[in-house]
């Protein structure tokens, strides 16, 4: 399994913190060069690879940490998403959601990325916040997913646990995870929660 980050803003960065905290490869990209991503990425650690956006959308597992509307972007730049499992993190906080067509945000991504196993995960805690190591000694952060996808939850979900954090599943996007999508101008209620799963 490999996995790239596209968008290497706060967010990006904070998720890249979390690969390299655990040895975990991952490549980087954005809209810019890999050159230009070169400095940020070594800072982080040594399995931060810093690629092109085509290059980088070759990975199995793809973390999308774009402003919202880039996901337009994103999605014309690889010709099929079939098979690919997509975490989006993104918030389409102030979206108006007459412009969503009254979706829930990550329906509108999932159906850009036609074909993409798309798996909401990573977007309800602060950047600062993700940037911190999730074990805290007593327990471990919680990041929720949510998805229409059974098989890729399994995948981001195992994906999560490696990087250190407790996985809690809210169920398909349009039910529980209607919890972590932002609304217009609301934050949905577990947006900003931060919460600890105790050792067992
Ligand atoms: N900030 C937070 O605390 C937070 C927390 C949870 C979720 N979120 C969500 O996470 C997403 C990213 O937020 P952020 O704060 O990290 O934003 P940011 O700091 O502005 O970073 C955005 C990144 O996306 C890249 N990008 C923009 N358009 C792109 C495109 N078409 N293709 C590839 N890369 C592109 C930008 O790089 P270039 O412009 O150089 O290409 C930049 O690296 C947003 O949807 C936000 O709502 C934010």
């Amino acid at each position: 399994m490999n996995y790239s980050i596209i968008g290497f803003g706060t967010v990006g960065k904070a998720l890249a913190r979390a690969f390299a905290r655990k040895g975990i490869s991952t490549a980087v990209a954005t809209t810019r060069s890999p050159e230009a991503l070169a400095a940020a990425a070594r800072s982080i650690g040594p399995t931060i690879v810093p690629k092109s956006l085509k290059d980088a959308l070759a990975a199995d597992v793809i973390l999308l940490a774009v402003p919202f509307w880039a996901h337009r972007d994103v999605a014309q730049a690889l010709p099929s998403w079939r098979g690919k499992v997509v975490i989006d993190a993104t918030n389409a906080y102030g979206v108006p959601l007459v412009d969503l067509g009254n979706l829930p945000s990550s329906k509108v991504i999932a159906n850009a990325l036609n074909g993409a196993r798309l798996v909401k995960a990573f977007n309800h805690l602060p950047a600062a916040v993700l940037a911190q190591d999730p074990d805290v000694g007593a327990g471990r952060r919680v990041i929720f997913l949510s998805s229409d996808d059974e098989g890729a939850v399994a995948t981001v979900a195992s994906l999560i646990e490696k990087l250190g954090y407790a996985p809690v599943s809210l169920g398909k996007i349009a039910e529980g995870g209607l919890l972590v999508q932002a609304r217009d101008k609301s934050w949905a209620p577990l947006i900003f929660q931060d919460l600890f799963q105790p050792e067992q």
